[in-house]
């Protein structure tokens, strides 16, 4: 989603402002724009489309000045068009946002009965008018920014600069994060702590309500009431890690490859492997005592989510509620406030899994964060935080967070297993070798299937359409399956448990649309197959992928077959997560998008 940096210092800023809106790329955007004031004036350069263009303008119309703000724009009211590219500016005023400001008709019309003029189509002008006016009105830059804050209601990270105040920043937030950083006689802002990881990793978080006054020596914050407050001063583990492709041609396919890494990194975490014991940090929630568990999240999150109820109903026998954040949090589930709640979010700012963990929260549930990014506010607003440690993770398709999120859910699921007495402990050992053998299994099957999948992938991309299927866990893995390879190549595809194929999607069935089946030799892989022959005997054409078991096992004339290595059902879907990434990202190479961000995508989503 939209990104924000800002800097207030003693150097040249816009050349530094778009350095670090590169590094918020990832985060999805179709126009961006910087703007700084210098000689007692703003100015503005905005493009649309890529930083490139943005930075094309800037060298042939340099852009000076000491101070600056800077935007990436993911359209929401308005088309991605330069006229609507922040910073929107009005009589003295520039403003960037990120979020939505749901009052805004009701504002712009009055400000219109007033007098006022509207150039963009976008909410976040009515904010800079709505300060224009203030300060026409004779308010100063705080008192501008604090009536204006009373009157806005919705979702914003916000960064205002006034013509006038030629060395300040405001900054306000309430929903999308946003971070503010300690320089050497420069302070920074930015919509995370990775923006900021060039300038300083020395940041503060501002709270939801809180808005902030930097200038070259410090900032001020204020909480909604415009009281002082303080806010802990942490140093961001986002500066420790390198954030480039390496010999990669995209992050998404870094990231396929880093998998057996980030696992092991997790996996260290929350397994103690001299003993194959689950560890300590597993069991921050006492799932002896609760009598359920609800587990909400968004998109691939969700799916993880998904396959994580399988594991906590058989092997800790505890019942899971699960559900899209989305609809989760209007659901009225009756929930019972001795029970926990698990929220999954790589990058911890969902606006609506964090609006289900505030409802559960609002309900005296326990809550629990299964997380990528430790600083974010789904962390910070949870009673125990799960990091998934999977490092950055860059490509807007979710890869190695996926697989992380796994290997969490799964090792808390063995220990809730264990804390309530569904698993013995010899069982538990048993499970921990298998979650231990996992990075060396996925390194191996990451370099055997390779080729296969890239000559795949090439009949992949000449399809309308794909149909996933699975049974179990592979029933969610068939979703992911279908969500990856239509966030990035745009082919239409769908996942289904293989038993609902008879119910209407059958009807599909023929020899235009390949039926990739998920299928490892497991307790449904009979069933799996009878499916199957019903997919065979109307002409579709199977693209099969099961395990060594399967392979010898299935009769079945397929169009291809991927054979993985024969192993525990637990692990089963982190190692079939490889070939359905790896199919994705090859088609997406093929059919030429662009796969790292792909057309309307955004990494974080946080508005509803
Ligand atoms: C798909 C994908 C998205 C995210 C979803 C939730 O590849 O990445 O579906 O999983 O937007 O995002 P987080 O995990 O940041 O809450």
């Amino acid at each position: 989603m939209c990104g924000i940096v800002g800097i207030v210092g003693a150097r040249p800023v816009a050349e530094r402002l778009v350095d670090a809106l590169k590094r918020l790329e990832y985060r999805g955007y179709d126009s961006a724009g910087v703007a700084t004031i210098h000689d007692g004036q703003l100015d503005r350069r905005r493009a649309e489309g890529k930083l490139f263009n943005l930075e094309t303008k800037l060298a042939g119309d340099p852009l000076p000045g000491l101070i600056g703000i800077a935007h990436t724009r993911w359209a929401t009211h308005g088309a991605p068009t330069e006229n609507n590219a922040h910073p929107h500016f009005t009589d003295g005023v520039a403003v960037v946002h990120n979020g939505i400001i749901e009052n805004f008709s009701e504002i712009k019309d009055t400000l219109i009965a007033d007098g006022a003029s509207f150039s963009t189509q976008t909410d976040t002008e009515v904010v800079a008018q709505l300060l224009a006016r203030l300060r026409r009105d004779g308010l100063d830059g705080q008192q501008a920014m604090q009536a204006m804050l009373r009157s806005v209601t919705g979702a914003y990270a916000l960064a205002v600069l006034f013509a006038d105040l030629p060395g300040t920043i405001f900054a306000a937030r309430s929903g999308p994060p946003l971070a503010v950083g300690y320089g050497v006689h420069e302070m920074f802002l930015g919509s995370d702590a990775i923006a900021l990881a060039p300038f300083t990793n020395e940041i503060t978080y501002l709270n939801d309500g809180d808005w902030a006054v930097l200038t070259a020596d410090g900032v001020e914050i204020l909480d909604h009431d415009g009281n002082r407050v303080t806010r802990p001063r942490q140093v961001s583990i986002a500066a420790a890690y390198m954030v480039d492709k390496g010999n990669h041609r995209h992050f998404m396919e870094k990231e396929i490859y880093e998998q057996p890494e980030v696992i092991s990194h997790a996996l260290g975490h929350y397994v103690d492997f001299t003993e194959n014991r689950v560890s300590a940090a597993a069991s921050a929630i006492d799932f002896a005592r609760i009598p359920s568990l609800a587990i909400s999240a968004c998109g691939t999150a969700y799916l993880a989510g998904l396959i994580g109820k399988y594991w906590f109903e058989r092997y800790a026998r505890l019942p899971v509620e699960i559900d899209v954040a989305s609809e989760f949090r209007y659901r009225d589930i009756p929930l019972s406030p001795d029970a926990a709640a698990l929220f999954i979010s790589q990058s911890g700012e969902t606006a609506d899994t964090l609006a289900s963990l505030r409802y559960c929260k609002d309900l005296g549930l326990t809550i629990g964060a299964v997380v990528n990014a430790r600083e974010s506010t789904i962390a910070r607003s949870s009673d125990a935080v799960f990091p998934i440690l999977a490092g950055p993770e860059i490509g807007v398709a979710s890869t190695k967070a996926f697989t992380c999120q796994l290997a969490v859910l799964a090792a808390l699921a063995v220990g809730a297993g264990r804390a309530r007495g569904t698993i013995s402990i010899e069982e538990e050992r048993v499970l921990v070798r298998h979650l231990a053998e996992m990075p060396r299994i996925m390194a191996s099957v990451l370099n055997a299937i390779q080729p296969k999948m890239e000559s795949l992938a090439r009949e992949l991309s000449k399809c309308r359409d794909v149909l996933y299927l699975g049974r179990g866990t592979s029933f969610p893995l068939a979703m992911e399956g279908a969500l990856k390879l239509k966030e990035i190549s745009y082919i239409h595809a769908e996942g289904y448990a293989a038993g609902e194929l008879k119910h209407g999607p059958i009807a599909l069935i023929d020899e235009n649309m390949p039926v990739i089946v998920i299928a490892p030799h497991d307790r449904f892989f009979e069933k799996t197959i009878s499916n199957m022959q019903e997919v065979a005997a109307r002409g579709g054409r199977i693209i099969f992928i099961t395990d060594e078991r399967g392979a010898a096992a299935s009769k079945l004339e397929t169009m291809s077959t991927i054979v993985l290595p024969n192993v525990d059902e637990l692990i089963a879907p982190m190692i079939f997560s490889l070939p359905i990434q790896l199919l994705a990202y090859h088609t997406a190479v093929f059919m030429g998008t662009d796969v790292d961000q792909p057309r309307n995508l955004a990494k974080s989503v946080t508005v509803e």
